[in-house]
């Protein structure tokens, strides 16, 4: 693994962009496997800056998406969809027939997720895959239970992740119960893994993932065993693994 410690937030989002800027620089038809969330926000607007610069272009691309909310439209403004379309895809010139995020509301969630793990099949994989963590170690919203799931399938959001969450949400009680995520597999199956991680409050699951035991209670910590993992953080949530001595790049 290898981890870049970056002074701060825009730091941070300015090297994850950097590494997901090389790799549709190198391979232009390659597969993104996108995440929602806080932390990769910054990395999108950098990706978006460039775009407009013309220093890269996404008319090759094609992605796939970590997870959806359960019951939420594409035109609900916290549905993960919407959040794509916002914060990348209407601003940059990747075709929206390229781009798959589950459908969150499929009246029948198991053929849903049957043919989400189709799509990824048919675009052979994913090349390249963002993902931010959970405080509780979840990637995409695979979390911690006592083994791991391997394709897209549909999960009941634990209470750390409704009380993490609810911060979108004019309540806690709008917050969606239910998602459809991408598996552990797949996650496990793309050639390359970017993890973005920032601020204190992550410093400690930063530490039990990549540090600690390889168990489903922490579902981020299978990552141990990819071979291609890319770990990005600001200082504060780098705090807790630094002390471990691992080697960390500039
Ligand atoms: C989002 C996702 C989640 C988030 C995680 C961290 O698509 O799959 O796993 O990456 O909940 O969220 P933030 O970045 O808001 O701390």
């Amino acid at each position: 693994m290898r981890i870049y410690e970056c002074a701060d937030y825009s730091a941070m989002s300015r090297q994850a962009a950097n590494i997901i800027s090389a790799q549709v620089i190198l391979e232009p038809q390659c597969v993104l496997g996108l995440a929602t969330g806080s932390t990769p926000i910054g990395t999108y607007e950098q990706l978006v800056e460039w775009y407009k610069k013309g220093d890269l272009s996404f008319a090759g691309v094609r992605s796939v998406n970590l997870d959806e909310y359960r019951g939420l439209s594409a035109e609900h403004d916290q549905s993960y969809r919407y959040f794509m379309q916002t914060h990348l895809f209407d601003h940059v010139d990747i075709r929206r027939e390229n781009t798959n995020v589950p459908n969150g509301m499929a009246e029948d969630p198991a053929a849903e997720c049957a043919r989400y793990d189709q799509i990824i099949r048919d675009l052979g994989g994913i090349d390249l895959q963002l993902l931010g963590m959970g405080h509780n170690g979840h990637i995409g919203f695979n979390e911690p239970t006592d083994y791991f799931p391997l394709g897209t399938h549909l999960v009941d959001l634990t209470q750390s992740t409704i009380e993490a969450n609810k911060r979108f949400f004019a309540s806690e009680a709008d917050v969606p119960r239910q998602a459809l995520t991408m598996g552990v597999g797949s996650i496990m199956s793309a050639k390359s893994v970017l993890v973005v991680v920032s601020g204190a409050d992550k410093a400690a699951i930063v530490r039990s993932a990549f540090c600690g035991p390889i168990t489903p209670q922490v579902p981020a910590s299978i990552l141990q065993l990819h071979p291609h993992v890319t770990l990005v953080g600001d200082r504060a949530a780098l705090t807790e693994i630094r002390k471990e001595g691992v080697a960390v790049c500039g």
